[in-house]
């Protein structure tokens, strides 16, 4: 379809009374055959701070983590999964952190509507591995997903990516060249400890045994 024929639509997420919002709300908003405006950080946040955006987490410690840490910043996580989303919701309630946003849906459409050069620092920890061959395609950290990643992130903007599985490991550093769009700020692609890093579930229950590759990485667009 021709582009100019494209109807231009805008996502409405309702932070109005909550820090979270469901797929329910989204899905139906969704429709084949049309553009969707850039969601504007400032009216999610209410407030002009930098943003920093984790995909997959999980039961939201490391976001919580970090957002006490950094109150001037803003932390958006994505999950996929509700059941899960619904630990992290409670541990934002407990903490009572007004600097989180939590979105349950994939974060693969939403990223597509980020505002090029917007974001600080995006942490993707533990993605899926889908280990099976056939599902290899299904990993998130493709080329496409990393020039996307490179186009949101501001100039000087950075990328933290931990991994256990050695396969997918090998994956990412193919794509990272393949891009062209990171450098590592170690002097190779990926350490196996990262100091200072909060050990999430998923590194604490399994990584921690079979050893994790950290990717620190510095946009180079
Ligand atoms: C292996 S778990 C790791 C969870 C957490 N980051 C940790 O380290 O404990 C991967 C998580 O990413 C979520 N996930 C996978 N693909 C996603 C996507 N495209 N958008 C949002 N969440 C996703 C999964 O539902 C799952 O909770």
């Amino acid at each position: 379809m021709e582009k100019s024929l494209i109807e231009r639509k805008k996502i409405v997420l309702d932070f109005a009374d909550k820090f979270y919002v469901f797929s329910e709300e989204i899905k139906p908003q969704i429709k084949p055959f049309v553009d969707y405006d850039e969601i504007q950080f400032s009216e999610i946040f209410k407030n002009e701070n930098p943003v920093c955006v984790e995909i997959g987490i999980g039961n939201g410690e490391f976001i919580t983590h970090y957002a006490e840490l950094n109150k001037e910043e803003n932390f958006l996580g994505f999950e996929v999964v509700k059941k899960i989303l619904k630990k992290a919701i409670n541990r934002v309630e407990r903490k009572g952190l007004e600097n989180v946003r939590l979105i349950h849906f994939d974060a693969k459409f939403f990223v597509n509507l980020f505002p090029n050069n917007s974001v600080k620092r995006f942490y993707i920890n533990f993605p899926d591995p889908w280990p099976k061959k056939k599902h290899h395609k299904r990993r998130l950290l493709k080329p496409e997903f990393l020039n996307l990643i490179s186009e949101k992130l501001l100039v000087d903007g950075e990328l933290f990516i931990a991994t256990d599985h050695v396969g997918y490991k090998e994956e990412i550093v193919a794509n990272l060249i393949t891009s062209g769009k990171f450098k590592s700020v170690f002097g190779c692609w990926y350490v196996n400890e990262l100091v200072n890093y909060y050990p999430t579930k998923y590194y604490r229950k399994f990584a921690s045994k079979t050893g994790v590759y950290f990717f620190h990485l510095k946009n180079e667009k």
